[in-house]
């Protein structure tokens, strides 16, 4: 399919406008000499309401959705540092409708970070202080737990699952795929690598939707930054399946083909920074005056680098990184970020 073709099957599923496009796309001239290939960024950081960050394109279909069928209350969950939940609090708000964000945490005795802008958004956070853990869980099974739970707590809603990942969430994603294809099309960079992170594989299934129906050269490469779920390969390809059909394009994926690193480096835990993730956050800063987050951009950053160092990434050709925003984060992990054994970058 060719961009025009899949821009107008695009064009034809309602949208709420919430991203300026086309995002730029950056060069980063003193990390590239660095690192010996030329290295860019793709600003998807700073996109959308509330500090932003790469949820405002899944919510620009999944809010839509949630207007058409007359929804006046948005319910979502996520981590305690999520930056999903905080987004849809805000473009809730944008859209006056009613953000309802479920915790499975106490709540904090103070609120950092996502939460301080959720408080401030006024969104109605519901802590409950069960569940969680660290062992993989099943998406689908989580969702519905919360589902279930926000009709007896909140009354008639509109459900967004976790990281806006769905069919419509992943058509903001597909539209990047398109948006970047086009850029790397314009700036003679059609045999770049293009690489993330990987949270609930939202994105990631979005964008490989969309190059894969494009028949775009660009590579991807999706670092996961939590080993949170269960067969997740799997659950993105079936997502990807669903997104094309849903452009009328039905098209196959295979779990064994999915572009994703799963667990490398992903650090401790999702949602506790990784002291690679720390030293990466520092060297961008400080080359580039770039911040990145401490949960999902500076792990996949560094993981990103060191397929770079291992010769995973062919020899020289050019990578761009999507930064998918999370700033918040960095005011949520004050110790950690100063704290002096991380050490001072090369
Ligand atoms: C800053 C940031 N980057 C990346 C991701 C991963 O996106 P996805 O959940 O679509 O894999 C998320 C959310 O999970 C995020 O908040």
């Amino acid at each position: 399919m060719d961009a025009e073709a899949l821009a107008r099957r695009l064009e034809a599923i309602p949208r709420v406008p919430l991203v300026n496009e086309p995002t730029p796309l950056e060069y980063l001239p003193r990390f590239s000499a660095a690192i010996g290939r030329p290295i860019y960024l793709k600003r998807d950081d700073p996109i959308g309401p509330a500090m932003g960050g790469n949820k405002a394109r899944k919510l620009e279909y999944l809010l839509a959705d949630a207007l058409r069928w007359g929804h006046h209350r948005v319910v979502t969950y996520g981590g305690l540092q999520s930056n999903h939940a905080r987004i849809t609090a805000a473009a809730a708000r944008r859209l006056g409708l009613e953000p309802h964000l479920f915790y499975f945490a106490p709540r904090p005795s103070r609120l950092t970070g996502n939460l301080l802008v959720n408080d401030l958004l006024g969104a109605h956070m519901h802590f409950l202080p069960f569940g969680g853990g660290t062992r993989p869980r099943s998406l689908a099974w989580t969702d519905f737990l919360v589902h279930l739970l926000a009709w007896v707590r909140v009354g008639r809603h509109y459900f967004i699952p976790v990281g806006g990942r769905s069919v419509l969430g992943g058509l903001g994603y597909v539209r990047a795929a398109l948006e970047l294809h086009r850029q790397a099309q314009a700036e003679g960079l059609e045999n770049a690598w293009v690489v993330m992170a990987v949270g609930t594989g939202g994105m990631l299934a979005g964008l490989w939707a969309g190059f894969t129906l494009l028949r775009s050269p660009l590579r991807l490469l999706g670092i996961d930054i939590g080993a949170l779920w269960k067969n997740f390969p799997t659950t993105v390809a079936r997502l990807a399946e669903r997104i094309c059909a849903r452009l009328g394009e039905p098209h196959r994926f295979s779990a064994t083909e999915v572009p994703l690193i799963e667990r490398t480096y992903a650090g401790p835990s999702y949602g506790v920074p990784s002291p690679e993730g720390n030293e990466t956050l520092r060297r961008l800063a400080r080359m580039e005056g770039i911040l990145l987050d401490p949960i999902y951009t500076a792990k996949a950053f560094a993981g990103m680098l060191k397929q770079i160092e291992k010769g995973q990434l062919g020899k020289g050709e050019p990578v761009i990184f999507l930064h998918s925003g999370g700033l918040p984060a960095l005011f949520a992990f004050e110790e950690q970020a100063q704290d002096s054994a991380l050490g001072e970058p090369g």
